[in-house]
């Protein structure tokens, strides 16, 4: 397996991956989970369907926060709808990681009360997605933080060929500018590789680090199009209860990089082929005599 690694590590990974000694991955998901969620009522208004009828991959579910974050009632009035529990797939190399997610499934009382059953999980390298799952299944495919696979060409290929016509593909990266502090200041680490420490032993993990313009380049050339990629920065005033990552941040800023970039977002439709008129006609075939 060409990720034998990487599966490794986060199978040693799983267990802890939420706990307070990993707080990147929290303020990771503290700065991406409003973005993520906007994208996807953009994509659901996109189609005119509800929020609740798009079909969702999750590659790389992780510790499952962005399906809590896409589920939960309580984030409605960031956007008034929900995705359904049972129309996402979790999809990851790593056992634990999929075991880890299970951790934020609603519980049998609730999908009993209300229908809805959790999310399907299916365990695979995202390079062979298009082997292990149905193409043209999904409306939205979400690769959150998708640094560690190599060939990212082929991420975009796969994740296109799973995409219905029109679907959206949304990815996220750490920054180069932040990574690049962080690796080398802090762990003396060449940039290019993320640093896991387990049972006090260090593994490196190849992580890619972009900027959008790079991401725009590997969207158009997978053949996606309404293509955007944009940095999101750190946010001055929030307060994410992170000492090492401030301290880091802090020093970032001393060198006066003023803004810093920590994440970076990109999103991009499968064409469907039709024109924007043929678009209307379709979606509304009396649109002539409106
Ligand atoms: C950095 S975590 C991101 C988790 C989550 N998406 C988030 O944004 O917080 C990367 C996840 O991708 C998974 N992963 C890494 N390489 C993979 C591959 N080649 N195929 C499928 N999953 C992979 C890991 O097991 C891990 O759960």
């Amino acid at each position: 397996m060409t990720h034998a690694i990487t599966k490794q590590v986060y199978d040693a990974f799983g267990d802890t991956y939420y706990s307070p000694q990993h707080n990147t991955i929290r303020y990771f998901n503290a700065i991406q989970a409003f973005p993520i969620r906007i994208a996807f009522a953009e994509q659901a208004r996109f189609l005119r369907k509800p929020l609740e009828e798009v079909d969702v991959l999750n590659i790389g579910v992780g510790n499952g926060q962005h399906c809590e974050q896409l589920c939960l009632p309580i984030y409605k009035h960031v956007v008034r709808e929900r995705v359904r529990w049972d129309r996402i797939t979790d999809f990851d190399i790593s056992s634990a990681m999929l075991q880890a997610a299970k951790g934020y499934y609603p519980s049998e009382e609730y999908q009993r009360r209300f229908a809805e059953r959790e999310p399907l999980q299916v365990q695979g390298d995202v390079l062979e997605l298009q082997d292990i799952l149905p193409s043209e299944s999904f409306d939205i495919v979400l690769a959150g933080l998708c640094d560690n696979v190599e060939d990212q060409k082929r991420i975009y290929e796969e994740a296109f060929k799973v995409l219905r016509p029109q679907g959206m593909f949304i990815v996220t990266y750490p920054h180069k500018t932040l990574m690049t502090i962080i690796r080398q200041e802090l762990y003396g680490i060449h940039p290019a590789f993320t640093r896991f420490l387990i049972d006090g032993r260090e593994y490196l993990v190849p992580s890619f680090t972009p900027e959008p313009e790079d991401i725009e380049e590997l969207f158009s050339d997978a053949g996606f199009e309404a293509v955007q990629a944009e940095n999101l920065y750190h946010d001055q005033n929030f307060d994410f209860h992170n000492q090492a990552i401030s301290n880091t941040v802090r020093k970032a800023q001393k060198k006066s990089v003023e803004d810093l970039p920590v994440l970076v977002l990109g999103t991009g439709r499968k064409p469907d082929g039709l024109t924007e008129l043929e678009r209307k006609e379709k979606r509304d075939p009396w649109f002539w005599y409106n």
